[in-house]
């Protein structure tokens, strides 16, 4: 113990900034981003996209932008930013590789690859490769277990993969050689690429290549060689409300210090929600 008088370091956090020419980039992007929506906070996922296609990853640049043009707070950004696994926190490599370990995919093989191609290329989950060619990330199910299992290079699908074929495709990926989809466009874009689009700046290759495989369709070609049809729709059933207008929607009640987020709402319900 000693008498000596505590002292305290108070750091005050620089909000961190664009150059000037990347900033006007994004702003006019941003613009259009958030005409999209009836109200600005609204345009914060693909805004998040739109920084990522910038600086690679989310940055404290990125975060503060998104809340100086969004009239949110940093914090607010960070929260959504750290929910989603599309957000990246760390530099991600230019092809982002995901192996899928959920269930189906996992006892076809997934973890195996997972596994193997974690030590060939010597980075694990979320990490890239010093050169910044290739990162890994394991990823749960993408909704393609009829070709598991499944791989992806910066969303795109590779299917029916191997830890042999799984390694051959990063060692591609990372000596320059363009290795195609196994559906999807004709060609693999980068992760920056990837991110502008998810932004909702399409790239004009949505619709090439094949989209739904003979595994994905095969419940229908059984309907159609047995003469299945679907139930015709029943005209008395309740009719869904009309869609909430853009002058109908009202901002949330601020949050106030020390007062549970969205007042008098019981925990548990949805009312509340993004908030
Ligand atoms: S479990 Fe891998 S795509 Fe569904």
């Amino acid at each position: 113990m000693t008498d000596e008088p505590t002292t305290y370091q108070i750091t005050t956090r620089v909000t961190a900034e664009y150059d000037p020419e990347v900033r006007a980039g994004l702003e006019h992007d941003a613009k259009e981003i958030i005409a999209r929506y009836p109200k600005p906070r609204s345009a914060l996922l693909p805004m998040l996209h739109l920084v990522q296609s910038v600086d690679g990853h989310i940055t404290q640049a990125g975060i503060d932008f998104c809340a100086e043009l969004l009239g949110i707070t940093s914090a607010q950004v960070t929260g959504v930013a750290t929910f989603y696994t599309q957000y990246k926190h760390r530099p991600v490599g230019e092809y982002h590789v995901g192996v899928c370990i959920n269930t189906l995919c996992a006892v076809m093989g997934g973890d195996q690859i997972w596994r193997e191609l974690s030590e060939h290329v010597g980075v694990g989950h979320d990490e890239a490769t010093p050169d910044g060619t290739v990162s890994l990330e394991r990823i749960e199910c993408n909704a393609a277990c009829d070709f598991a299992p499944v791989m992806t290079v910066n969303w795109e699908f590779y299917d029916n993969m191997t830890p042999e074929k799984a390694r051959a495709l990063v060692d591609d990926l990372r000596s320059g050689k363009q290795v195609l989809p196994s559906r999807g466009p004709d060609s693999l874009c980068t992760w920056k690429e990837a991110s502008r689009v998810l932004a909702g700046f399409p790239d004009g290759r949505a619709h090439e290549g094949v989209q739904a495989g003979p595994e994905s369709l095969r419940g229908l070609a059984l309907a159609k060689e047995r003469g299945w049809t679907a139930p015709p729709v029943d005209a008395d059933r309740e009719q869904p409300h009309e869609p909430v207008k853009p002058g109908e929607v009202s901002d949330p009640p601020p949050n106030e210090p020390g007062k549970p987020i969205g007042g008098e709402v019981k925990p548990g319900t949805q009312e509340g929600r993004n908030q």
